[in-house]
């Protein structure tokens, strides 16, 4: 079998000498022959707590490795820890996306196995695979155990936000809301909630880049090591069988992630990390794609934030593959899994163990779950919206806005008594996309008054050109397009405007005749507000970002360079 790491090590010139030689170690002369080189792309790191453990779950993958005849090779990539990271994880993500492809692409190495779970991990380290295109397989490192407080399950994230609003409220003391804190984080793995982190383990899975079965196995459980250790094992097969994302991801596989991100409730996140790695691979994935596909799956998950449950009950409960069976209708069949088997040929051995977890399609929690997408004066690119996690009664809305023109300017004025606002305002927040902040962070999800939470009001229409953390919930409109930094009419309104906002119809609108709007200038503080960044990375990716509708990656990552690298370093 003819191996790209061949071009290192086989021969016996001067240049083959010289990699052999430092690679050595301690390792025999068969390590550099016939044996496909696998690299470990670990996203352990101290400062990403959900990946921590990831270096053990390592030792399972290099063992399955060297058991098929591999040479496992550990290579630490960028880590991003979503709580750590400022001024949001998203600003690095095609940064992380990049050094994985180029070291990958630069060293010796013929497959990958990619270990990720926080939250912004497995999507770059899966736009780096898509485009290196070397064959990869992820192992998700898995969600926490469930942690407790009085007696009530913490969801990671999710019940922060709660918690903290009923501090605001007044519901719960100070102290109280401290000592919960040391009962959040129970174990290793990431957040436990259907954040991000939990869905696009999943969705990673239903787009076939995990071993089937394995996402969603809670970080701690001895079952992950297994599913490592033949992750290891498969990803030299991978190499043996030449399969690289290129020759089996395709749009067929998007349509099962979508609908898979559907029917459990999954992180909006999801949209923006699926369009980047569609992007990667040349796959022609749109916003409406996900409207289309699975507006009408139905909710089966009953995991916080649109339900109770945690992670690890969803796994006792029978796992990904047992919701997958429920709507195995819906995937489409031809699509192919890393393992070379059609995804839902797994399926026949699921089964459901509490159906208070996994709700039968007979009897789902909610009849249609998926993304909608909005489009109208005030979005014309488009945005989303996640009506799992919404008020019913505000689905169709007319409000008039209260605007902020950035986080800071949010935080200063929100609990201000003389704010003029009440329960059927719509919150505005701008300069919050991918340019304005940089980064497009996770604030569209504004807290409420402090005046209308002590009224017994939880929810408002908010809409801001940012993200919203996978495991927040409310009527939040979200990902506007084009951003106000980018030009988009988000920049013009102003409080006072009539909103119009209909779910169901799919719009979106600024009660402004258009004369008046084409006369209004933009806001100065929110298009040209942001200090343009002068150096480094911001710099790189201000002028390169493209808007949400595209997965906000940079222009000129989009696609995939493959594997080869033409010139000798010596
Ligand atoms: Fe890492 Fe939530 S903070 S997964």
């Amino acid at each position: 079998m003819a191996l790209r790491s061949d071009e290192w090590y086989a021969g016996n010139d001067r240049n083959a000498y010289i990699h052999r030689a430092w690679m050595r170690r301690g390792v025999p002369d068969s390590a550099f022959t016939g044996r496909p080189q696998i690299a470990i792309a670990n996203t352990a790191s101290d400062l990403t707590p959900c990946n921590s453990h990831l270096t053990e779950v390592a030792q399972s993958v290099k063992n399955g490795i060297y058991e098929a005849g591999g040479i496992p090779l550990e290579l630490p990539v960028v880590s991003l820890g979503e709580t750590n990271v400022r001024p949001t994880a998203m600003l690095w993500r095609n940064m992380a996306a990049m050094a994985t492809e180029e070291m990958l692409r630069a060293n010796p190495v013929d497959g990958v196995v990619l270990l990720g779970g926080c939250d912004k991990t497995i999507p770059s380290l899966l736009m780096a695979a898509a485009s290196v295109d070397l064959p990869a397989v992820v192992v998700p490192g898995g969600p926490m155990l469930t942690g407790h407080f009085r007696n009530e399950a913490l969801g990671c994230g999710t019940d922060v936000w709660r918690l903290s609003e009923e501090v605001r409220a007044g519901t719960l003391s100070q102290e109280a809301f401290t000592r919960s804190e040391s009962c959040m984080i129970r174990s290793a793995g990431h957040c436990n909630t259907m954040g991000t982190a939990s869905t696009m383990a999943l969705v990673a899975e239903a787009l076939g880049t995990i071993v089937p079965g394995l996402a969603g196995t809670p970080a701690p459980d001895a079952r992950l090591a297994v599913g490592a250790h033949e992750s290891g094992r498969l990803a030299v097969d991978l190499v043996a069988q030449d399969r690289r994302p290129s020759t089996f991801l395709t749009a067929a596989n998007f349509h099962n992630a979508i609908v898979a991100l559907a029917a459990i409730g999954g992180s909006t996140n999801a949209v923006v990390h699926l369009l980047a790695i569609a992007g990667r691979l040349g796959i022609d994935l749109t916003i409406d794609d996900f409207d289309r596909i699975g507006k009408d799956v139905p909710l089966l998950v009953n995991l916080q934030p649109a339900g109770t449950h945690l992670m690890d009950d969803l796994y006792r409960a029978g796992g990904f593959l047992a919701v997958m069976r429920e709507v195995r209708d819906l995937l489409d069949p031809s699509a192919l899994s890393v393992d070379g088997r059609p995804f839902v040929d797994h399926l026949d051995e699921a089964e459901v163990w509490d159906r208070d977890v996994i709700s039968s399609r007979e009897a789902p929690l909610q009849p249609a779950a998926g993304i909608s997408v909005l489009r109208g004066s005030l979005a014309p690119g488009g945005a989303i919206v996640k009506p799992a996690a919404a008020s019913p009664h505000l689905l169709r809305h007319r409000g008039q806005a209260v605007v902020f023109d950035s986080i800071e300017d949010f935080h200063a004025r929100i609990d201000d008594p003389d704010l003029e606002i009440d329960e059927n305002s719509v919150m505005i927040l701008r300069g919050c996309g991918p340019k304005g902040y940089p980064g497009m962070p996770e604030v569209s999800n504004m807290p409420l008054p402090k005046k209308l939470l002590e009224q017994g009001v939880r929810d408002l229409v908010r809409i801001c050109d940012g993200r919203m953390s996978g495991t927040a919930y409310g009527t939040v409109i979200l990902h506007v397009t084009p951003e106000a930094a980018a030009g988009g009419p988000l920049a013009l309104v102003q409080t006072g405007d009539w909103i119009d906002l209909d779910v169901p119809a799919g719009r979106l609108d600024l009660d402004i005749p258009a004369e008046e709007l084409a006369a209004r200038q933009p806001n100065r503080a929110t298009v040209e507000g942001f200090a343009a960044p002068e150096r480094g990375w911001e710099k790189i990716y201000v002028e390169h970002v493209l808007q949400a509708d595209q997965g906000a990656d940079l222009d000129f990552l989009v696609g995939s360079s493959g594997a080869a690298v033409h010139r000798e370093s010596h």
